[in-house]
């Protein structure tokens, strides 16, 4: 198959309106979307991808008119952070309307919505006229795609559609909050930190494995987000002798030597970069890349969980 690519929200809206798979950006990676009422297209995703069929997907939405065909209810948890963080980079669970197929919740009775905030995602989302169900765009196991470039390096010929945009501005996934309970726990720390929902429900609770590195949300228990190298975490870089067949990221500055560096301003840097600093390190066969631990706070919550499944995949 040829895959076409295009800045173009409306065209690649076409093919997704005619059943193909189309990749898009959004604020956090990238997304490779179908139409969530054509099941043949959804089961495209699966094959696509290589993503075992037990992981079930986000449908993205533009407007919440469009939540009662997806939802069977919107309780009062949901509701709540609804209206503090939509359109953004955060997930809800909610009770499965039965008109979404068990294909794209894996059979689970319930479903995760999200509404993205990026322009170019918003009005793809629109052009579509349906929702869209949507993985990150990378092959299963494979780090996040962060540019249109590393959706093309792993989904070449096996798409219909990549519509271009920039590098994502987050980098790193949504935040997935199951609402479904009475207090609402976090199944996936991302780009909206746990210090954020508490403002809203101070009781909010992080599953156990959340953040931790091992599984819970039905996805977080397969090889996630890992280079070809190795990844290791460190604590300071100057534990670490240089060499060129490594490769360095964190906050600090490490000593000349490292065959690939990247010196983050900030935990939004380090976020923004890493999965595309994975890349950056497989493409010069760098073997080992050391990563250097953040605090478990705020955005470092989440790339302490990343930094760990990809170094124990
Ligand atoms: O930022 C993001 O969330 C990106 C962009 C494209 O929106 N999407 C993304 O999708 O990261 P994916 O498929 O790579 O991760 C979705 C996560 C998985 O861990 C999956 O198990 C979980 O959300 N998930 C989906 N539906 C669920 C459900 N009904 N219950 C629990 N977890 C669910
Ligand atoms: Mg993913």
């Amino acid at each position: 198959m040829k895959t076409l690519i295009t800045d173009s929200p409306r065209l690649a809206a076409h093919y997704l309106t005619r059943g193909g798979l189309v990749a898009f950006p959004t604020e956090t990676v990238y997304g490779l979307g179908a139409d969530v009422f054509n099941e043949k297209a959804i089961r495209k995703i699966f094959t696509a991808k290589g993503r075992p069929i037990d992981n079930p997907l986000i449908i993205h939405i533009t407007s919440v008119r469009e939540l009662p065909m997806l939802v069977r209810s919107v309780p009062p948890v949901a509701q709540q952070l609804v209206d503090a963080f939509f359109p953004g980079p955060l997930t809800i669970i909610f009770p499965r309307h039965k008109g979404v197929s068990p294909l794209v919740t894996a059979g689970l009775p319930t479903v995760a919505v999200r509404m993205p905030r990026h322009p170019t995602t918003q009005k793809f989302l629109r052009a579509c006229r349906t929702p869209v169900a949507a993985p990150s765009a990378n092959r299963s196991g494979r780090p996040s795609p962060t540019t249109w470039q590393a959706v093309r390096d792993d989904l070449d010929g096996r798409i219909d559609c990549i519509l271009k945009g920039g590098p994502t501005r987050v980098g790193l996934e949504s935040t997935v909050v199951d609402c479904t309970r009475k207090v609402p726990v976090i199944l996936r720390t991302g780009a909206i930190t746990l210090e954020e929902i508490q403002k809203i429900h101070p009781g909010v609770k992080l599953a156990r494995h959340a953040g931790t590195g091992s599984p819970k949300s039905p996805g977080l228990k397969y090889r996630h987000y890992a280079p070809e190298a190795k990844i290791r975490i460190i604590d300071t870089p100057a534990q670490i002798h240089p060499v060129k067949s490594a490769g360095y990221i964190g906050l600090r500055s490490p000593s000349e030597g490292f065959g690939e560096v990247k010196i983050c301003s900030s935990l939004a840097d380090y976020a923004r970069v890493f999965f595309h600093f994975f890349r950056v390190c497989d493409r010069k066969k760098i073997r080992t890349i050391y990563c250097e631990r953040v605090p478990k706070r705020g955005l470092g919550l989440a790339i302490m969980d990343r930094l760990e499944r990809a170094a124990h995949p």
